[in-house]
């Protein structure tokens, strides 16, 4: 692979839940491979899980990382074409990203979207900058619209967990939040779910909640959270602003907060969740700690995702 950016970069999704899942195996066996290069891993947002599982996927392949927080600790970046740099801004991401360029061998990025400027946002503005002028294989630790690394490890925690021999159901639910979240991770789990082709596939949202079509399409969408749920093998549960009245929170109704009571009606499903997770607002106490709760098993894969995606790059890089 020469970047890691969406599931349409990646040549067969089996192939590397295959590679994810021998790496969870033996995590080692590939030691040697990025002997000599170098990782850089830029977070202009923060991160507990994409920062850790990254940084450990690199060392289990013998790379050297580097984690940078352009955010907190770099120069403003600048990102605007012809502008007169006589704000805030220091440096302009088509002097920084050369140069990081030169430093490392594979950069990875962490950008958050503005959720006012959805054009800019849907472009991966800032993204596709790093990608133009570091020349390097660029990650995305989480976009303005995606979060393919996060997706990997969701499927690869359904790929070791549902053993039947049958498509299962997953069901992707809005839940309430305290604030507007980004659409990237539903989006992203609608795209990887959809390419895998693997699943019966419902999502269930309050009206006004609607994703983008090209994420979606191949689902099924209901407003009916109950109807939704029924016969559920897997339960992702995940709050996301509006994209089309962009950014807007129309509700947070606690009547959408995945319950006990609500999963009597699944096949005993399996909960999923990206983390970080608001307790008690999005997803209850008891199942959040019952024993239907996949959070971190999935949040553990967040590693051997990251190592197969890095293999893959690393054996392409000159
Ligand atoms: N799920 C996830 O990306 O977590 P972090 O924001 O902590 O990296």
């Amino acid at each position: 692979m020469k970047k890691f950016t969406s599931v349409f970069d990646v040549p067969s999704i089996p192939d590397l839940i295959e590679k994810a899942l021998a790496y969870k195996a033996n995590p080692f066996k590939d030691k040697h491979l990025g002997a000599n290069k170098t990782m850089g891993l830029l977070f202009l947002n923060p991160s507990l899980r994409t920062r850790i599982s990254t940084q450990l996927a690199a060392k289990n392949l013998g790379m050297e990382v580097i984690v940078f927080n352009v955010g907190s600790e770099g120069w403003a970046l600048e990102f605007e074409e012809e502008v007169i740099m006589s704000g805030t801004s220091v440096e302009h991401v088509k002097d920084a990203a050369p140069v990081l360029g030169k430093y490392f061998d594979i950069l990875g990025i962490r950008t958050f979207p503005s959720l006012h400027d959805k054009a800019k946002d849907y472009c991966e503005f800032f993204l596709q900058q790093f990608i133009k002028y570091s020349g390097l294989p660029v990650v995305s630790l989480e976009s303005a619209t995606l979060h393919p690394l996060q997706s990997l490890a969701d499927l690869i925690t359904i790929t070791e967990t549902f053993l039947e021999k049958r498509k299962p159901k997953i069901v992707l639910t809005w839940a309430p939040h305290v604030k507007a979240l980004p659409q990237c991770v539903a989006n992203s789990f609608a795209q990887w779910i959809n390419a895998w082709g693997q699943a019966e596939f419902v999502i269930t949202h309050p009206e006004n909640y609607e994703l983008d079509k090209q994420f979606t399409d191949g689902a099924a969408i209901l407003y009916d959270q109950k109807e939704a749920l029924k016969d559920a093998d897997f339960v992702y549960v995940k709050n996301w602003s509006a994209y089309h009245d962009y950014g807007k929170v129309y509700t947070s109704d606690p009547n959408w907060m995945l319950t006990q009571t609500k999963l009597e009606e699944t096949r005993k499903a399996k909960i999923m969740h990206c983390l970080p997770v608001r307790r008690n607002i999005e997803l209850s106490n008891e199942v959040l700690d019952g024993a239907q709760s996949l959070v971190t098993q999935q949040a553990g894969n967040r590693v051997w995702a990251a190592q197969s995606v890095l293999q893959e790059i690393i054996k392409e890089l000159k």
